[in-house]
């Protein structure tokens, strides 16, 4: 193939890579279950498409931080996908407030939604209920505000959660309103993104559901945690007096310990213990004593990175300021070409 061919066919090839974007909330600190569950998945999707990752600090304040405390938790957070492999060479990494083109966007897309629609949606709703003395316009439009992430980089695929599969639906009836009113195809309709067999389920250590930051002291490991702490709260994880017959099946306690073995250890230990556990020999001292030790060899070095990364004030702010460059880039043409559609023009 002639030299040239082929570099044209990389640059269009290039140019029709999807582009996919994903909103992350600035609390707290990752756990395994963040990890397998959706940041494993991004730093994959960076080698392949055009991505997006922000940290959506606008969204955040719905809860009505102190600056110290949102500034810190930002700053936390993308320290923490950093050291869990998010590479700011092949994704676009910013922070949300770093681009007011989105606040922009916003403005405009809430004008064109109605009250009825915001009001019927679950997460608002709940909301609304748990924090009676909070029900702010910034809850009510949460929808609009997340429309705006999406569409202000013309996004073709968000990854997300179940739970957030509602809120992409109603950025998908803003962007189809959108086109109707003003410009036919202006934006892709944004499709979830979510992981299909890739998707693993990760329990949490108090013998039931998931892992989770407010199930309570001790259910989650985090990626920053020590080797002391994964040792002392995987050996307090719940379990039971042990089988009584042979293969009888797993009670979910058991299973949730297994599933975690499934993911931070090698085949031969599951089947070690599973064999184990089939007839009727394990000790679940033991299980849970492999399980901590294949946990820190698996988060170790990224609490290394995490502990590197924290201390580099520089880095981390060479990171935002590139990302918000070039997440700038993409918005301010998004936003130039709304303004000419909806007949902002300059004089
Ligand atoms: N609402 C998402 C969450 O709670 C975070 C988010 C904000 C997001 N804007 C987004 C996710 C845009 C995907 C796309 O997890």
């Amino acid at each position: 193939m002639p030299f040239g061919y082929s570099g044209f066919l990389k640059k269009k090839r290039n140019c029709m890579k999807e582009i996919v974007l994903s909103g992350i909330r600035p609390t707290g600190n990752l756990h395994l279950g963040n990890y397998f569950g959706a940041v494993r998945n991004f730093v994959k999707m960076q080698e392949e498409n055009q991505c997006f990752f922000f940290i959506a600090d606008y969204h955040s304040l719905t809860t009505h931080p102190t600056p110290s405390d949102l500034h810190g938790n930002v700053k936390q957070v993308l320290v923490e996908y950093l050291a869990a492999g998010l590479d700011p060479e092949k994704a676009t990494l910013y922070i949300q407030s770093d681009v007011p083109e989105i606040a922009e966007l916003y403005l405009i897309l809430n004008m064109n939604a109605y009250m009825g629609e915001l009001e019927r949606v679950t997460t608002f709703k709940e909301k609304a209920r748990k924090q009676p003395e909070n029900v702010n316009a910034g809850l009510l439009t949460y929808p609009s505000l997340m429309a705006a992430d999406i569409l202000i980089h013309k996004a073709h695929k968000v990854p997300v959660g179940k739970d957030q599969e509602q809120h992409l639906e109603m950025t998908r009836t803003f962007a189809r309103r959108f086109n109707r009113m003003y410009k036919e195809d202006f934006f892709p309709i944004p499709q979830a993104y979510n992981f299909g067999a890739e998707l693993v389920k990760i329990p949490g250590l108090d013998g039931s559901g998931k892992m989770g930051k407010s199930e309570g002291e001790g259910n989650a490991i985090f990626l920053a945690d020590d080797p002391k702490s994964i040792r002392k709260k995987v050996m307090r994880a719940v379990t039971d007096a042990g089988p009584e017959k042979p293969n009888q099946q797993k009670p979910e306690m058991i299973e949730n310990l297994f599933s975690l073995l499934k993911v931070v250890s090698s085949s031969e230990v599951l089947t070690h213990f599973d064999e184990q556990y089939n007839n009727c020999s394990i000790r679940y001292g033991d299980l849970k004593k492999q399980l901590a030790e294949d946990m820190i060899v698996f988060t170790e070095p990224i609490r290394q990175r995490i502990i590197e990364l924290s201390a580099d004030e520089s880095y981390i702010s060479k990171v935002a300021r590139i990302g918000a460059e070039k997440a700038h880039e993409s918005a301010k043409k998004t936003i130039k070409e709304v303004r000419e559609i909806i007949g902002f023009r300059s004089f």
